[in-house]
């Protein structure tokens, strides 16, 4: 690694190709990490769309070749914003060549999958994050410290919802997102997964899990294979269809380890949600509650209320104070961060832990951990019955 810079590569140049591609800009001008980040390569797979956003973003060099790209000596990390099923191959060849590693959620679209990138972690002695960005929006961020300080005493119950509405039009094309070979698993892996990552982070470990899924549309309009990324929004009335393999909805009931009591549920069928990432979260002594549609807000309920507020149910904590987590790199209080800003805070943690040779949460144990709940959520649905989560260390007890 050069002194004092992080040469970094990123392996996709869609939607998330291009958040990470600003959040780098963010980190280096708004948050100055102990390491300078250069935007080395960027990676697709059309190579004059990929040679263009190469330009437009600020990356000095261009590729359509990863397995080239991650073995440079010139490059010191390597992002992959790729479709999940390519996670494992292009990460454990990056980690082999002693690359630290940031990779898009989920970690792999197996447990398998997930442990052999762990492994080869473990053997390269890098950094290597999964990019659950929400836990690292302000307000979840308080929401844990309160937690973790008390606030809400004992946790009996977390409800987490995430529901869009971009897959109810069934003109909507075939893209990876709709294929199990690609995606692993539709809203579950796609939505739930999110809600899965911050019931660890906030909560707690799955015990066992009862669920059922739903796919509405079970066929969908062919694409061009190059037009296959991104949301696909490409426009209505093709031909040809191809046959959607994914859940479009999967609701979970859950034990955890606690004792806490789970109700969760993904969709990308909730006609007017547009990223309603809610959770809920009821303790003995208050709740919390957050909407990812109002992300600078945190409403808290406690029960130390009653006396001087007459009862006054939930307030409404603007999560922009400097005090709060993270908030103090950006605006004024009151000047609203948004969606962007949770991709910039993990990115600078990642690239933190690197500088200090710590590790950065969610790491690809927590990738494996939330896969382990991911595959027992599939294993209920196909059983029609409750089945038990492993544990990290692999016992089912
Ligand atoms: N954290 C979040 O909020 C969030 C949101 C959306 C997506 N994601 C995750 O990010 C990842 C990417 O999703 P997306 O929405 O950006 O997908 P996308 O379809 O918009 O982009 C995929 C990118 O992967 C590249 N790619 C695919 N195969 C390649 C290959 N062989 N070589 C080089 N590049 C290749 C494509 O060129 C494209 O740039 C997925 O794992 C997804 O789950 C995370």
């Amino acid at each position: 690694m050069a002194k004092d810079r992080l040469r970094v590569a990123l392996i996709g140049h869609r939607f998330m190709g291009k958040v990470h591609s600003h959040a780098y800009q963010m980190v280096n001008q708004l948050m100055q990490p102990p390491l300078e980040i250069e935007l080395g390569v960027l990676c697709g797979r059309d190579a004059s769309d990929v040679a263009a956003h190469a330009q437009a973003w600020g990356w000095r060099e261009w590729s359509t070749d990863w397995p080239a790209v991650v073995a440079r000596p010139d490059i010191d990390a390597v992002d992959i914003a790729t479709p999940s099923d390519m996670h494992p191959a292009i990460a454990i060849e990056a980690l082999r060549h002693g690359k630290h590693v940031f990779c898009e959620k989920p970690l792999a679209n197996s447990v398998k999958a997930a442990e052999a990138m762990v492994q080869a972690a473990r053997q390269a002695r890098t950094v290597a994050m999964v990019g659950f960005n929400y836990r690292r929006a302000p307000a979840l961020q308080l929401a844990h410290q309160l937690i973790e300080s008390g606030e809400i005493g004992r946790v009996f119950e977390v409800r987490g919802l995430y529901l869009q509405d971009w897959a109810v039009d069934p003109n909507v094309p075939l893209t990876w997102r709709f294929r199990e070979e690609v995606a692993g698993s539709g809203a579950l892996g796609d939505l739930l997964t999110h809600v899965i990552d911050l019931t660890h982070f906030l909560v707690g470990d799955f015990q066992d899990v009862l669920a059922l899924r739903q796919t509405f549309i079970d066929e969908r309009p062919m694409l061009a294979k190059a037009a296959g990324e991104g949301l696909g929004h490409v426009g209505a009335g093709r031909e040809q269809k191809g046959s959607v393999t994914v859940d479009d909805v999967t609701a979970v009931l859950a034990h955890l380890r606690n004792g806490a009591v789970g109700v969760f549920e993904a969709t990308r069928f909730a006609t007017g949600h547009k990223n309603g990432l809610q959770l809920e979260i009821h303790g003995e002594r208050g709740s919390l509650r957050f909407n990812q549609e109002r992300m600078n807000e945190l409403e808290f309920y406690s029960v130390e209320d009653r006396a001087g507020l007459s009862r006054a149910g939930f307030r409404r904590i603007l999560a922009t104070h400097p005090d709060h987590p993270y908030v103090a790199f950006w605006w004024p209080e009151g000047h609203i961060l948004g969606y962007d800003v949770t991709f910039a805070h993990e990115l600078y943690d990642w690239v933190n832990a690197i500088a200090q040779g710590t590790v950065a949460h969610p790491d690809f144990e927590d990738g494996v951990r939330c896969q382990k709940v991911v595959e027992a959520i599939v294993a209920s649905c196909q059983q029609s019955q409750a089945v038990t989560v492993p544990s990290q260390d692999g016992s089912r007890d």
